[in-house]
């Protein structure tokens, strides 16, 4: 039994989620108030037989009693281990020697880095080196406090002080290099310091440790800013800069401004806008957008103003929209009907500075005109709206069409009807087009998108919402005759049939198992009865769920499927890519060189198949597409 099995196995997952969230019995599952969302009529649902539990409201996540103490806590796999054992009274025997050795060598960098912070602090405030980076921050209008509280530096311009400092405060050189925080010589021996003559940016984690430092030239030399590199402590893809300072206050805004320089975030910090983070310059990472979810799900990007930065701001972007969690939710149409939609469940909007300015800029010329410019970011729509005008000539049909269908799968994924009404008719006059043929585009079926071509009248008001699991199941529930032509389609792009192992959650897959074993038969009463007890109410659910899906013409519930399948399938290997990570960090840092070696293969491995399942699903995007094109007028 592993580890987890143990833990789980004490520990009871209700009285668990219990000290956080009150939950009343019903049947055998418990009901409550999801804490992940505000609600008012109780969505969370704890499974106790399967030890699992799940919203079936706005947030539409689940998992089991790890997933819940991270989410909750915000803790990462290990920590939750570390919590949940201490209270299951299960010792980490297996994982405590290694881990504890790797967690000591992190301790002593943050110790280094903490060390190293004191030291700039102290010079910038105190040394007489120091004057111009005063001078210089003072002329930035950087004032006293805020130099304190982000601990600002100095680094004086020698090529082995800092060292020396640390060496002297009983650090080992060791883990100084290992910090970053100096290099050694290419030629001749000896080490030098990184950072010499720049003002001095800590860098900290969500819970405000140095981790890190981003130097800056007084001149603007290149590098105009020097970073630290990836240490075992920083990953600057994980990183988000003043994230430790602001998440308070993005909780208490429910929203993040993301912008991408260090003096961006400070000087907002200084004027009262604590709710800012910056990306360091880089394109924003999906485990940056996740760190960030757990605070809010309303993003605003500050963009670069410059031209050249469109490009790869829009592909940031791009992947930022990839990354926000989506759910499937029935949709009740104004006719009373239903339909099913895959709708974005975070609000994203652009914030377009003015004249060239950085927020940095912005901010000190105009204090008080920061919340309004804010309030002024386009949700990003508009901004796709904005630049379609501006990218094609909307008075050839080609134009209009490309237009369109670079709009339409956005205004797909709006979760308000009055918006996507809204845009509808805003798409519609800017293109020139009848407000109906953009509205047929919009209730066609796209990408991640199930939709009834003949929505079939239906009363929505006890429909369950199915994440992407849960609705691969109720396809397979509802359509048993399909599946083999499903299994033929995957076959022909060179993809495994789907299997238990493709369904994270237990009861699922042993749903899925037992259907397999029936197969196809089923619809009987013969099998209901022999499901056993735990597995009965999930089956209900997605039986209740099958008999309210609208019915789809074979071809399309197969394509459907498909997709379902090719989607489930990247998910698991996306897991299993993670899982393979965490196994490498552990053996490079425990110096594990050969089981390192096989990681790194096998993870390239899961990388290829990722990259494979992801053009497989684009290629299908993209032939839906041109059928769609096919059929639009000109
Ligand atoms: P900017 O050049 O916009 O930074 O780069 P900034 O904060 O406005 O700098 P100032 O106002 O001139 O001092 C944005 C971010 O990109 C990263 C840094 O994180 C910076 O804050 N960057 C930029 C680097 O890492 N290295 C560089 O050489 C330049
Ligand atoms: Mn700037």
């Amino acid at each position: 039994m592993s580890i987890v099995d143990e833990i789980k196995d004490r520990l009871d997952i209700v009285e668990v989620i219990s000290a956080y969230v009150p939950l009343k019995r019903a049947g055998r599952r418990y009901k409550g108030l999801c804490p992940f969302h505000t609600e008012k009529t109780p969505s969370f649902v704890v499974f106790p037989e399967t030890g699992t539990w799940h919203c079936f409201g706005a947030c539409g996540t689940g998992g089991d009693i790890f997933t819940f103490i991270m989410r909750y806590e915000n803790m990462d796999f290990r920590e939750a281990l570390e919590f949940l054992a201490r209270k299951a009274g299960v010792e980490l025997r297996s994982e405590q020697p290694r881990d504890s050795e790797a967690e000591r060598q992190r301790e002593r960098l943050r110790a280094v880095c903490a060390a190293a912070a004191l030291y700039y602090h102290h010079l910038l405030l105190n040394h007489p080196q120091a004057e111009g980076a005063r001078a210089y921050l003072a002329r930035r209008g950087i004032d006293e406090e805020t130099i304190r509280s982000f601990q600002l530096g100095y680094a004086l311009d020698d090529w082995e002080a800092c060292q020396r400092y640390l060496l002297e405060q009983g650090h080992a050189l060791e883990d100084i290099v290992a910090a970053g925080l100096v290099v050694e010589r290419q030629s001749g021996s000896g080490y030098y310091d990184r950072f010499r003559g720049r003002v001095m940016i800590p860098i900290c984690d969500v819970q405000g440790r140095v981790i890190a430092f981003g130097a800056r030239s007084l001149d603007g030399s290149p590098p105009k800013y020097l970073n630290s590199p990836q240490t075992p402590i920083f990953d600057k893809g994980r990183t988000l800069f003043g994230l430790d300072k602001a998440r308070q206050a993005i909780r208490a805004a429910d929203q993040v401004i993301i912008v991408e320089g260090y003096m961006d975030v400070i000087a907002a910090h200084q004027y009262g806008y604590a709710n800012v983070v910056a990306s360091m310059g880089t394109a924003l990472t999906e485990a940056q957008l996740r760190q960030l979810k757990r605070y809010t799900k309303n993003f605003t990007l500050a963009l670069d103003p410059d031209a050249a930065g469109q490009q790869a701001t829009l592909r940031g972007l791009e992947q930022a929209r990839q990354a926000l969690d989506r759910e499937t939710v029935p949709v009740l149409t104004p006719n009373g009907l239903v339909r099913y939609e895959r709708r974005l469940q975070a609000e994203l909007r652009i914030l377009s500075l003015p004249n060239g300015q950085d927020p940095d800029e912005c901010i000190r010329n105009d204090p008080e005109g920061w919340p309004a410019l804010v309030e002024s970011a386009l949700p990003i729509i508009d901004f796709y709206l904005q630049r379609v005008v501006e990218t094609y000539d909307l008075n050839t049909a080609r134009g209009k069409a490309s237009a369109v269908a670079e709009i339409v799968p956005l205004i797909r994924e709006l979760a308000d009807d009055v918006m996507r009404q809204h845009y509808i008719q805003l798409l519609a006059r800017r293109v020139q087009v009848d407000e109906r043929i953009i509205e047929q585009q919009v209730l066609k079926r796209g990408r991640g998108e199930r939709q009834a071509a003949h929505p079939v009248p239906v009363d929505v008001s006890h429909i369950e919402r199915l994440d992407v699991e849960e609705y691969c199941l109720a396809q397979m529930i509802a359509r048993p005759e399909l599946i083999e032509r499903v299994a033929a389609e995957l076959a022909q792009v060179s993809v495994e049939p789907l299997d238990a192992e493709d369904f994270e959650r237990a009861e699922n897959r042993e749903i899925f198992k037992l259907m397999q074993a029936a197969e196809g038969a089923w619809g009987v009463p013969e099998f209901v009865e022999q499901l056993p007890d735990a597995l009965r109410s999930q089956w209900t659910r997605l039986a209740q769920a099958v008999a309210e899906m609208p019915a789809l013409p074979a071809d399309e519930a197969v394509k459907d499927m498909v997709d379902t399948v090719l989607r489930l399938r990247a998910a698991r290997v996306r897991r299993s890519l993670g899982e393979l990570q965490q196994l490498l960090a552990e053996a490079q840092e425990a110096g594990e060189e050969a089981a390192a070696r096989d990681y790194t293969s096998l993870a390239q491995e899961r990388t290829r198949e990722i990259g494979q399942l992801q053009m497989i699903l684009a290629r299908r995007t993209l032939a839906g597409k041109r059928e769609q094109a096919g059929s639009s007028p000109h």
